[in-house]
This record gives structure tokens, sequence and C-alpha cells, in this order.
């Protein structure tokens, strides 16, 4: 089976890293769309016509099925990716919703993500359709930041306290933080250090990547176990890519195909 992972950036690496953890025996091709990046800040339009473009680029290179690892493009344009190809889709809000409400007793959730997911209320709805009550804050400069390597500096640590701590002291009954950005896991030991002790923080790249196991569960019990083939795509400096990427793939990265989509 060859999975499509698609993300604005690098970002989609987290996802694809928990992909490979849980969904060990398939295939991968990767579409990095680093020439458009960010998709954050992007209007619902433009975010829906580029990932629409990507999609269709991993389904014309033999994907089988489509993991939507950004966020944005999951908040801002999960039917338009969903109705445009014809083979299944899986984005990361609904996998992450389900997780944040199993981790939550008070019911109460709060979610950090781009500007432009937040704008979408994607995930205030996923999770109050679980009968959970949201509370969203946009956290529009980690993503520079964490780009930049900043995972663990001083810096990074007083722009988490200036989003997070007010959300927390009026909000006191929230026990569960959602990470509803590709970016955010690299900061999950920083964000620990900032949140309220017995807060659980909940990933929505690894509850995708579980998801993804789920549905193709068949075809996990019949094939064998191994790790398959990584193609990785950018639509930017493949050199740019690479090095960025290991970061957030956790592994090293040899080669990176650089790809021009026309519109
Ligand atoms: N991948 C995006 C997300 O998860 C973050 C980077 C961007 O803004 O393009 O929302």
């Amino acid at each position: 089976l060859k999975i499509g992972v698609f993300d604005s950036g690098v970002g989609g690496l987290t996802v694809l890293r928990e992909l490979l953890q849980h969904v060990p025996h398939a295939d991968y091709i990767y579409f990095g769309d680093t020439a458009r990046l960010p998709y954050g800040a992007k209007s619902a339009a433009t975010v829906a016509k580029y990932a629409t473009g990507a999609v269709q680029h991993l389904v014309d290179r033999g994907a089988e099925f489509i993991v939507v690892a950004c966020n944005t493009a999951t908040a801002l344009a999960i039917q338009e990716i969903t109705a445009s190809v014809h083979i299944p889709v899986i984005g990361v809000v609904e996998p992450g919703a389900e997780q944040a409400m199993r981790a939550t007793k008070s019911k109460n959730v709060a979610v950090i993500a781009t500007e432009a997911t937040v704008g979408s209320h994607a995930y205030l709805r996923a999770l109050e359709r679980r009968g959970l009550r949201a509370q969203e804050k946009a956290c529009p400069l980690l993503v520079p930041l964490i780009e930049e390597g900043w995972t663990d500096h001083s810096v990074t640590e007083q722009v988490v306290h200036i989003y997070l701590d007010t959300l927390f002291r009026e909000h006191p009954q929230v026990d569960t933080l959602l990470l509803g950005c590709t970016h955010y896991p690299l900061i999950r030991e920083l964000l620990r250090r900032v949140v309220p002790t017995g807060v659980a923080i909940v990933d929505s790249a690894e509850s995708t990547a579980l998801a993804v196991a789920a549905a193709l569960q068949s075809q996990a019990a019949k094939a064998h176990i191994r790790c398959g083939e990584i193609q990785l795509l950018a639509t930017d400096s493949t050199e740019k890519f690479r090095r960025s990427g290991e970061r957030f793939l956790g592994r090293s990265i040899e080669q990176v195909e650089l790809v021009t989509l026309h519109e």
C-alpha cells in the first residue's frame, strides 16, 4: 500500500514519523509544499486550491490512501480535498479531537494552532460534537521559532507563557491541551514545563497515525512487518527541506525530489 502524506512543508514529517511507527509496512510518498508555505496565515480558498493540487499530484504518483498531515489544510479544506479524489482521505482534526475526548476528565480542552486553523473553528466544532467545551488559541509565532530550531529556547518559552498563561488562569477547568499544528510536537517538553501540572498534552500527529492504523487494520494484519519505501517531495529548496526535515522526521534524510506544480 502506498500512502500519500501531504503538508505545507516539513511539519507533516511529525505525522510521517508516527505513521512509520504505527503503520510500518506501507510505502510512503510525502509532499511538502515548501514553495507556498506557510498555509497558517492564508485564506480557505487559497489553501483549498493549493492542497487539492498537491493531493492530486500524490494520486498521480500512485498514492492509494491520503493523509492530510497539515492541520491548517485539514481545518480549512478537508471537504474539498476528499471530494477531489477517489481514494480514502484522513485528516488530523477528527483523530486529534477523538484523542482529546479520551484524555479529558473535565470535558474542557484547550487547542493551540495557527491563525487560520483557529479562525476556521474546525477543532472547536469537532470537540463540541463530542460534548466537550473548547478554548482555542492561535500561536502564530511558534511555527517560525520551531523552524528556527529554537525548540528549547528561553524566547520560545516566554512566547508560550504569553500565549497560554492567561488561558489557563481564566479557564482552570481545562485539563487537556490539544496540539493542533504539525510543529508543536517538537516543543512538547517545553509546553510540559509551561502548562499547569496535571494538564494532559494530546498530539494530533500520533492520534492520526493511530487512526490510519485502525482504518488499515485488515491490510496491516496481512502485511509483513517491514519499513517500506519513503519518497520525499518538496516544491522548494530540497537542501533546506532535507536539513530542517530531519529534526521533524527524527531520522536522517538522504534524498528529496523537487516538484513543480502548474496551477
Ligand atoms: N503545517 C501547518 C499546520 O499544521 C503549519 C505550518 C503552516 O502554517 O504552513 O497547521
